[in-house]
């Protein structure tokens, strides 16, 4: 699959629910979230139809995100067919790790590829006030497991959102460099609540790690689908990462369309472009069809965001996170 840019499309993030048992700050409201009715979600049958159908024309990855994926029931059932489509050759999870570890084998056993656990801090007060729960200790029993376990490859997510005093990001670090973990920054986007924060740039964080643990050097071979530059660190086994939306904008290497829970096939994080497949799914349209709008829809996928402007534009994202799935 090839957009109008010339970009090939070969990676689709799935957000197989819009629930989760957390509240990030920047992510879901305390209070009052309305949740898809369960006969708007796409059903398992119909994401693996337009999985099916998108890996004859070059779909190679997929992530499975949320929400919460974990809390959707029998996702792994779900993994476990979409490794067996042919042409499909990598299916990974993100999650927040509460359920990680009462999860982990049924994963494995599933086929999973990759774990990523998105971990911003690992001071209990501020993990209470980032994510509106208590589960830090549940988070880091699961990471511990999997690492332990060591059975597929490990990723830890952080976003500074407090600051990276407040949020003990070289804690963070200090913990990680005991294990073959990767730990990412991700520069806060935009989106949703996430508007109402200032991210955190790749910057100023190298700064802080290079002052802390010495030079870093670009680790320059593949690493994972998407975005993500990785360096080595001194006295680190595993990669540190950068996903730096805001000020390394990557949208020309852009290989990713995704999927919502409600059946949106989206283009462009930013952006509300691309095309409702639900509808269509229930009125019993054919393979060559779904197909043609599937294709339409990413021919079309925008150019680039424009994150950085003031105003968002026009056609600027209604969807929070959680129903993106990042
Ligand atoms: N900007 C950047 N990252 C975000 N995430 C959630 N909301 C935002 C945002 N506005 C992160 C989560 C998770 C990943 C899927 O996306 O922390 O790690
Ligand atoms: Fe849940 Fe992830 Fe959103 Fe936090 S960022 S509320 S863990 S979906």
């Amino acid at each position: 699959m090839t957009d109008n840019q010339g970009r090939t499309i070969d990676y689709l993030r799935i957000s197989v629910t819009d629930r989760c048992n957390l509240r990030c700050v920047y992510c879901m409201p305390e209070e009052g979230t309305e949740n898809i009715p369960h006969d708007r979600i796409m059903t398992y049958d119909e994401i693996l139809r337009v999985c099916r159908i998108l890996a004859e024309h070059g779909l190679e990855k997929i992530k499975i995100t949320g929400g919460e994926p974990l809390v959707r029931k029998d996702v792994v059932w779900l993994i476990k067919e979409l490794k067996k489509i042919p042409g499909i050759i990598n299916v990974t999870i993100t999650t927040n790790g509460v359920l990680l570890k009462e999860q982990y084998e049924a994963l494995i056993e599933a086929g999973i590829d990759a774990i990523t656990v998105s971990l911003d801090t690992l001071d209990p007060e501020i993990y209470r006030q980032i994510t509106r729960r208590d589960e830090l200790s549940h988070v880091l029993e699961g990471i511990r497991y999997a690492a332990e376990q060591g059975k597929v490859r490990l990723k830890i997510n952080c976003v500074p959102v407090l600051g990276t005093k407040k949020q003990g990001i070289l804690e963070l670090m200090e913990h990680i460099r005991q294990y073959d973990i990767d730990l990412r920054f991700i520069e806060m986007m935009p989106i949703g609540l996430g508007k109402q924060f200032h991210f955190v740039s790749e910057d100023v964080l190298r700064r802080l790690i290079e002052d802390t643990y010495g030079e870093m050097t670009l680790y320059c071979e593949k690493r994972g689908n998407g975005p993500c530059r990785y360096y080595d660190v001194p006295g680190f086994t595993g990669k540190i990462g950068f996903i730096s939306a805001m000020s390394h904008k990557f949208c020309h290497e852009c290989n990713r369309v995704r999927l919502t829970a409600d059946g949106f096939l989206k283009t462009c994080l930013q952006y509300d472009c691309g095309v409702a497949l639900k509808p269509a799914l229930s009125e019993g349209i054919s393979d060559d069809k779904l197909w043609k709008m599937m294709e339409e829809a990413i021919l079309h996928k925008p150019q680039a965001h424009h994150f950085e402007e003031e105003k968002g534009a026009a056609e600027d994202e209604e969807r929070g996170m959680s129903q993106i799935g990042g």
